[in-house]
């Protein structure tokens, strides 16, 4: 398959499941090399010798890397570019929703998802800029959420970070288009993946289930499928999603009645979330 990404470089973070394992996988198929970052080696390591079966050369290798340790991230970064000697894209994936009420979660709690979930694509964009800059080109990709432009009870941190994902990377992408770079933001509606099981609780534990949402949803392969088309256009903010979609309207254009519908119908639409907080 030919590709603009044919012979690039991509750094996929999250890449142990979900969205950020599918589009490693798709990325590989459009002739890219990868480097795949999280926490769990094995499921790493499982993903890259699959994707490296047949091949004389490697087309995918492991960093492993806790990216909540936000110090850590500017030598996480030399790594990585180390790897195969360049990085041309950096795909901001890796993160973790939330389950729980503002009055019931510890801002421990909070703190912790912000430094994951907006921090560290921040601090890794950074440590990686200068490398793309000095070479004129480049990409970077973050996968922010509906949730970047919506708010709902029971999510109020999710919403935090993935508005500051917004507005800090479709900023960018003004500032480094003149310098031969784009940022484009990926917001996904919901996908069938381990987002709900892994999303953190008030008390800091993983929710540990599968939401009926996200059950019922899009897999991350048709996610996938579906986003690569829009990222080789060359869009700068590329919305995929189901008929929860309508809601991203319904927030941008009648305000008063997504939060109507929200304060009404909430606990019937988001039933799963609902009872976890309702029998606390
Ligand atoms: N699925 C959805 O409905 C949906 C909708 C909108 C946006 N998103 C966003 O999509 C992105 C990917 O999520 P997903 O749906 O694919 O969920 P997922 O299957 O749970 O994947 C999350 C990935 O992030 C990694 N990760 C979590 N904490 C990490 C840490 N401290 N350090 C390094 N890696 C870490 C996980 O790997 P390890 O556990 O191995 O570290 C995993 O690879 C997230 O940013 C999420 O907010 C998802």
């Amino acid at each position: 398959m030919s590709s603009i990404f044919q012979n690039q470089v991509v750094w996929v973070t999250g890449a142990s499941s979900g969205i950020g394992e599918a589009m490693a996988k798709d990325f590989v198929k459009r002739g890219a090399r990868v480097i795949l970052t999280a926490r769990r080696a094995e499921r790493l390591k499982q993903l890259a010798d699959a994707l490296n079966a047949g091949s004389t050369v490697p087309k995918a290798k492991v960093l492993v890397a806790d990216l909540s340790d936000l110090d850590s991230l500017p030598e996480l970064s030399q790594r990585a570019i180390s790897l195969f000697g360049q990085i041309d894209v950096l795909f901001n994936n890796a993160g973790a929703s939330q389950r729980g009420f503002v009055v019931d979660t510890p801002f421990e709690i909070e703190h912790k998802m912000i430094k994951l979930d907006l921090l560290s694509p921040i601090a890794l964009t950074k440590a990686i800029l200068p490398h793309l800059v000095s070479r004129k080109s480049g990409r970077i990709l973050v996968t922010s959420s509906l949730m970047g432009d919506l708010e709902l009870p029971g999510n109020a941190t999710y919403a935090c970070v993935k508005h500051g994902i917004n507005g800090y990377f479709y900023s960018l992408a003004f500032e480094l288009r003149s310098m031969g770079i784009l940022v484009q933001v990926l917001q996904p509606g919901f996908v069938k993946t381990e987002v709900s099981m892994s999303a953190i609780t008030a008390s800091g534990e993983l929710h540990g289930k599968m939401d009926s949402t996200h059950e019922n949803a899009m897999t991350a392969e048709e996610f996938s499928r579906r986003v690569f088309p829009k990222i080789e256009k060359g869009n700068i903010s590329i919305v995929i999603a189901g008929k929860e979609g309508v809601a991203l309207w319904a927030r941008r254009w009648v305000p008063s009645l997504y939060r109507f519908f929200v304060f009404k119908f909430a606990k019937k639409y988001l039933k799963d979330r609902m009872v976890e907080l309702k029998t606390k």
